[in-house]
């Protein structure tokens, strides 16, 4: 939630942040601002808004014009989203931008105004560390920063310029993701690498509690402890076209198209003679056979992976899978211990109640294994073991390819388990991996169903509320489905498993209300086919989603959505492609912001 940067260097400051922060739009897009040396004067302009709307602002009122500052766009946590609420927030002598949250941010007030400072214009948590800082700065702006850190808490990375020391930038992390780019003469700040991509590939990490300063167009790094420390200089594996729309319209509709590519990326180096392999991430055999009980723990798309790993999981390995939405698992107290294994799965590596998962599991002693995509965020570094996915860049707020990904790692990790505990055999093993290497060919002919799924689409704009429904590993598909249409279609919709429909639900079915039925599983097709009809009777526009043999009567579906076979415990990563195609072309139909829906960050760091 909310994205940072920083610039200092030979190039259009102003232009730097605002190209910068466009690509971190992502993370919040209710305000925006940036705060530029001008002729060493802070200059500061913001918006409540888009960031086009602080453009617009600029180009009325004049933009700040120099070579050092810092930026920002807000995801409100404390404080509507209002220009005076807007980041950068000032004391008197100090303006910086934050992502995360203070949680004592109360008490520092309280102490701030027992000490005569009384000049608070905003609501945010955010103006009251700026309040602290200028409280406590004494003219060495490091030892201030580090005094601050002891006294505040909560996650957080914070961007900061100091009016006395012009043309320098100086940037704090802890917890909340942080990285600084090293250019040609030019360094930069930034919550993520793609926001940086167009400039330099070359960035350091930032670990908890690490200071940089950059200045005449490098970084400086000191630990909490004000000791100057040496950083490893990384390369980023992806390109600036990555971060790019590269001729779609949308992030979300390139992010669908890239999936057949992220599949392959993501599987073949763990698949060796054709068996799964995941030594290179630290998994063995060995340590497959050797839990008791298995959780996954996620949040949003995330946990639906994890839905579907859990039916894969159970029905190959025959292993008790647990599946929990990260929010709840932390507080309930879970029954965890050395024999269990927690996989957590997250695009971001950065949720913040799944990172709490982690650290609740490793505090039980329970083995720890994350499904990363960001390389490098917190939760693949603090974990026992790590399988990255390599979808590359994921833009869009709504996850498509990133869900995708983490499928197919729940199918390698399902075979290799299998396989390892028995109780498939080799041939079975060999059979199942082979059918996962062609699902990028398939979900490609699943994409080129684009057009159909359109057409439906055009159905289900004046819907108020629908119904996904399906049963066994389509009922755990059709929880991705519901949450991908109702987060860019803003149309309610909820999924349920089609058997339960008649234990209160189907009072909701009216004349026209749509129903999309997931039913690509041969041995339940039956049983889902009189499920629809029932709803059917009672009035419902169907939509049935199912493979290109099924047979079924032609009157229970008004629409059919026919996609290419596979082994039937892999439909899910073909019958996810017409359900993300429904609700991207629902959004769009409707003239909804798709990449960008209300109300929602990609990247959700606070609680
Ligand atoms: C879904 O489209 C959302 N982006 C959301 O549910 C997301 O999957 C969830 O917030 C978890 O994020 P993570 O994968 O980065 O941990």
């Amino acid at each position: 939630m909310c994205g940072i940067v920083g610039y200092v260097g030979p190039r259009d400051c102003s232009d730097v942040l605002v190209s910068a922060l466009t690509k971190l739009e992502y993370r919040g897009y209710d305000s925006a601002g940036i705060a530029v040396f001008e002729n060493g004067k802070i200059e500061v302009a913001k918006s409540k808004g888009r960031l086009t709307d602080l453009v617009a602002k600029m180009e009325k009122e004049g933009k700040p014009s120099g070579h050092a500052g810092i930026g920002h766009t807000r995801w409100a946590t404390h404080g509507e989203p209002s220009d005076v609420n807007s980041h950068p927030h000032s004391g008197r002598r100090v303006t910086i931008v934050h992502n995360g949250i203070i949680e004592n941010y109360k008490q520092i007030k309280k102490f701030l105004i027992d000490n005569d400072r009384t000049e608070f214009l905003s609501d945010t948590d955010t103006e009251i560390v700026a309040q602290l800082l200028d409280y406590y700065y004494d003219g060495n702006p490091v030892r201030c920063i580090r005094k601050v850190l002891h006294e505040i808490r909560g996650s957080f990375a914070l961007g900061i310029v100091f009016a006395d020391r012009p043309e320098t930038v100086y940037a704090v992390r802890c917890e909340s993701p942080l990285i600084v780019g090293q250019g040609m003469g030019e360094a930069f700040i930034a919550s993520d690498v793609p926001a940086i991509i167009k400039y330099t590939k070359d960035y350091y990490l930032l670990e908890y509690g690490e200071i940089a300063v950059l200045k005449n167009g490098s970084a400086s790094f000191c630990n909490l402890h004000g000791r100057m420390i040496e950083k490893e200089l990384k390369t980023a594996d992806f390109d600036e076209d990555s971060a790019e729309k590269g001729g779609f319209e949308h992030f979300m509709i390139k992010e669908i198209h890239e999936q057949p590519t992220a599949v392959k990326t993501t599987i073949t180096p763990r698949i060796e003679d054709g068996m799964p392999n995941l030594s290179e991430c630290g998994i063995t055999p060995e340590t497959l056979k050797s839990f008791k009980n298995i959780f996954i723990v996620a949040c949003g798309t995330a946990m639906h992976a994890g839905m579907v790993g859990k039916y894969v999981i159970e029905k190959l390995a025959r292993v008790s899978v647990t599946v929990d939405i990260a929010s709840e698992f932390r507080y309930r107290d879970p029954l965890l211990n050395e024999d269990d294994l927690v996989i957590i799965i997250s695009q971001s590596g950065e949720t913040a109640d799944s990172k709490a998962v982690l650290n609740l599991a490793k505090e039980k002693g329970a083995k720890t294994l994350a499904v990363v995509n960001v390389k490098g965020s917190s939760i693949a570094r603090e974990s026992d073991m790590v399988i990255y996915t390599h979808a590359g860049p994921e833009i869009a707020v709504a996850s498509t390819k990133a869900y995708m990904v983490q499928l197919s790692v729940m199918y390698l990790l399902a075979f290799e388990m299998a396989y390892a505990k028995g109780r498939i055999d080799e041939k079975e093993c060999r059979r199942l991996t082979a059918e996962l290497v062609k699902t990028p060919e398939i979900i490609e002919r699943a994409i080129s169903l684009e057009y159909n799924c359109q057409y439906i689409s055009t159905k289900l704009i004046t819907a108020d509320s629908l119904l996904y429904i399906g049963r066994g590993l389509d009922y755990a598909l059709s929880m991705e489905g519901s949450l991908k249409l109702k987060e860019v279609s803003y149309i309610h919709s909820e999924s349920y498993a089609a058997g339960e429909l008649k234990h209160g639900t189907i009072s909701l079915i009216t004349e026209g209300m749509p129903v999309i039925a997931v039913a690509t599983q041969t041995s339940l097709l039956e049983k889902t086919v009189s499920n629809i009809k029932e709803v059917k009777a009672r009035g419902a526009m169907t939509i049935v989603i199912c493979d290109e043999a099924a047979e079924f009567d032609n009157d229970a579906a008004d629409y059919t959505i026919r996609i290419p076979k596979i082994s039937e415990v892999l439909m899910p990563m073909i019958a996810t492609v017409p359900m993300q195609l429904l609700a991207y072309y629902t959004s769009v139909n409707k003239g909804n912001d798709v990449d960008k829906p209300r109300n929602l960050a990609k990247s959700v760091t606070v609680e």
